[in-house]
């Protein structure tokens, strides 16, 4: 048995292996075949017994030298294949860097974010914050803290959305006034715009989701000159200043005096069209001092602190700002509509 000639063999197919290998995981498949525990060099250390015994030194070392030769041949090629491989990665993660890129589809502000950013713009100048109510409420702040008695119609269910038989989804933005005299002492003053839900059906100009912007101001010595000062100048910033306003005497239960807020008609500028039904005047907003009641409930002394409110039509302050004579437009999110704004 030559041992020898085994191991001169064994030496020229590993050599010829190792070099021709190009792929990291097979070398470890000639890891095991060469060096492994049942591995070709060891197969050359289990004959030895059967060799002359002068011999067996011999073979022991070419042996020894043999598997310290693959060790380095395997160790220099699984180098020379990382970097290929690594080589490969770069290359085929390569970015031409001087290619056009694609450019991201801009939105639009929706008609009803920009009226509300102009007036948060106006509002916070005069030292207002924007303030935010839940649009689940319960009875008490969406009615009986405004002072809107037990059998008043707009508690009737044909109006309000009830969801048992103490919460619904809030009909109007003014259950944050209370919200907000609860939680901060006076002066207050804030805007609160949000959506607002009654059980309307669907048409060009009802909605069963619309949205209200709310506004307090509670303070000593507040007057209703306060209240139309503060008016005029939402009209003039998103009407123009050239717009004639006029307060008509209404009822709501939470204000008293109340008032009806119009504006000389956007389209006709008074004269009379089918926009403002030949009246000359749009009719935008509900206003008026706080009723002493409700700011005995939210914990205010009447006698010492007074307050005006408001309550706009939002998304009818879109539709006029516009020109849409339909509110559903608002909500449809239609792209080719909304790219008009
Ligand atoms: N909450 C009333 C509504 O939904 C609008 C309103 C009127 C709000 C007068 C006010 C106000 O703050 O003072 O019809």
């Amino acid at each position: 048995m030559d041992l020898l000639k085994t191991l001169e063999n064994i030496e020229k197919d590993a050599e010829q292996e190792l070099t021709e290998l190009d792929e990291l995981k097979e070398l470890e498949e000639l890891r095991v075949k060469y060096l492994g525990k049942k591995g070709e060099i060891q197969q050359v250390f289990n004959k030895m017994g059967k060799i002359e015994p002068e011999q067996r030194p011999v073979v022991g070392k070419s042996a020894n030298i043999l598997k310290q030769k693959i060790e380095n041949l395997i160790n220099e090629n699984q180098q020379r294949l990382e970097k290929a491989k690594e080589k490969k990665r770069l290359v085929a993660e390569k970015i031409d860097v001087t290619l056009p890129g694609n450019k991201p589809k801009l939105g639009r502000a929706h008609p009803l974010k920009v009226i509300i950013d102009e007036i948060t713009e106006i509002f916070t100048g005069m030292g207002f914050s924007i303030a935010e109510g839940p649009e689940v409420e319960s009875e008490y702040y969406n009615f009986a803290a405004l002072n809107i008695p037990e059998h008043h119609p707009a508690r009737d269910l044909q109006d309000t959305l009830y969801l048992d038989d103490h919460y619904l989804l809030r009909t109007h933005t003014s259950p944050v006034q209370i919200h907000t005299m609860e939680e901060q002492d006076p002066p207050i003053r804030i805007i609160a715009p949000g959506k607002v839900y009654r059980s309307d059906e669907l048409d060009a100009s009802h909605s069963p989701i619309f949205h209200q912007i709310e506004g307090l101001v509670v303070d000593k010595d507040i007057t209703f000159s306060d209240l139309k000062g503060t008016i005029k100048l939402i009209v003039e910033a998103l009407f123009g200043e050239n717009r004639k306003i006029r307060f008509r005497p209404s009822y709501f239960p939470f204000t008293e005096p109340s008032a009806e807020v119009d504006v000389s008609c956007i389209v006709c500028g008074g004269e009379g069209c089918s926009l403002c039904s030949r009246s000359g005047w749009l009719e935008i907003m509900g206003s008026g001092m706080v009723h002493p009641n409700v700011l005995r409930m939210s914990g205010y002394d009447p006698d010492i602190y007074s307050g005006f409110a408001f309550g706009v039509g939002w998304d009818r302050l879109a539709l006029l700002k516009y020109g849409i004579d339909d509110i559903r437009v608002l909500y449809e999110n239609d792209r080719r509509f909304l790219h008009q704004f």
